[in-house]
């Protein structure tokens, strides 16, 4: 067991009050977690904290070689006032993945839970309560060492803080645009696409800015070899209806595996709605397209939950998914997940957890 030491503020700040347009992370709760890690004594000294800067050396590795992993999770207020969490196994189990890859300590999930459930009890008076709001959950895990040499660090922060959001896209459920991407790559198989490492989105973030500037939401990503094959959007995983039938990439070795993601799976599974996670070339969502059979198409994610695509910009050439608007498949699997995400549905076995 691990005790973790409390400091509270000693004035709360004042919570947000318009709750219809909270911006996505840039608001944060009063308490932060964080535990050292150092090689020799393993993790230690778990600690709660009033939110704030954290001091650190100028040296350390996070800085100069990039290992930085994090997750995402959210805890949602139900209508009697209960806090769920949404599937955090998931996330404990993928964080650790994540440092394997770039050779960081694992946390023991004892840690992860305890410091996560102290902290949002702690903080539960920010949980927003109006539909579509929650309270996002970002654990985090930096190199601190101060060394130049090229090496894992032999020492470490694991932190948690908390952001009261609303939706991730200005658009809110409004259909979003995407550009397909076929200059850049983000990675490759082998790679570290398939964890969650900081060093992902930052190579994401070039395509990204060109595809805002003219009006797209994201980028969709294609192999970062043949730049045929589709992957993941930036910050969601894709599924495409095509008549009747969701298909999504299959997980390769260089896509996220998205807790949204395989919840939608297993959700379909349940309806008979067919599923098919496999290749899929961007000449065959076209050819559908074309054919008039490319029905719904939309991204899932923590932050994005399930975000219709509206458009499709391929080369120069846009294609409108189902005109525009939010297609029945994708609306009825948002509010199926909302409601169980709520506790107003009850999911599966395990998914809701409560603080
Ligand atoms: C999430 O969905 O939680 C993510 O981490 C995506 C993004 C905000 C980086």
């Amino acid at each position: 067991m691990f005790d973790i030491q409390i400091t509270q503020v000693e004035i709360r700040r004042m919570r947000p009050e318009d709750e219809q347009n909270l911006p996505f992370g840039s608001i944060f709760t009063d308490h932060m977690f964080i535990v050292d890690y150092e090689e020799n004594l393993g993790w230690h000294n778990p600690r709660i904290v009033p939110y704030q800067d954290i001091s650190i050396s100028p040296a350390a590795m996070v800085f100069h070689y990039g290992q930085a992993v994090f997750e995402g999770l959210k805890a949602y207020r139900t209508h009697s006032g209960k806090v769920l969490l949404f599937r955090p196994n998931k996330n404990i189990e993928r964080i650790n993945l994540s440092c394997e890859r770039l050779c960081m300590p694992q946390i023991p999930a004892t840690l992860f839970f305890d410091g996560m459930k102290t902290l949002v009890d702690l903080d539960k008076d920010w949980l927003p309560k109006s539909e579509g709001t929650a309270l996002y959950i970002r654990p985090f895990m930096i190199a601190t060492e101060p060394h130049l040499g090229v090496r894992p660090s032999k020492t470490y922060q694991f932190m948690m803080i908390l952001s009261p959001v609303g939706t991730y896209y200005q658009e809110g459920l409004e259909p979003i645009k995407i550009w397909v991407e076929k200059n850049y790559a983000r990675t490759v198989k082998g790679g570290i696409g398939n964890v969650k490492v900081a060093g992902n989105y930052a190579a994401s973030l070039k395509s990204q800015s060109e595809a805002q500037k003219i009006g797209y939401a994201q980028v969709l990503w294609l192999d970062g070899i043949e730049k045929k094959y589709i992957e993941e959007v930036g910050s969601m995983n894709i599924f495409f209806k095509i008549q009747g039938k969701l298909i999504t990439p299959i997980l390769n070795g260089s896509i996220l595996n998205g807790v949204t993601r395989d919840s939608v799976i297993t959700l379909c599974k349940q309806r008979n709605v067919a599923v098919e996670e496999r290749q899929i070339s961007i000449e065959e969502i076209k050819a559908a397209y074309d054919q008039g059979i490319l029905e719904e198409c939309f991204g899932t994610g923590t932050a994005a939950v399930i975000s219709p695509v509206g458009e499709l910009r391929l080369d120069d050439e846009s294609l409108l998914i189902n005109q525009g608007e939010i297609g029945d498949l994708t609306s009825s699997l948002y509010d199926t997940l909302i409601g169980i995400q709520t506790g107003q549905i009850v999911g599966p076995a395990g998914w809701s957890v409560e603080i």
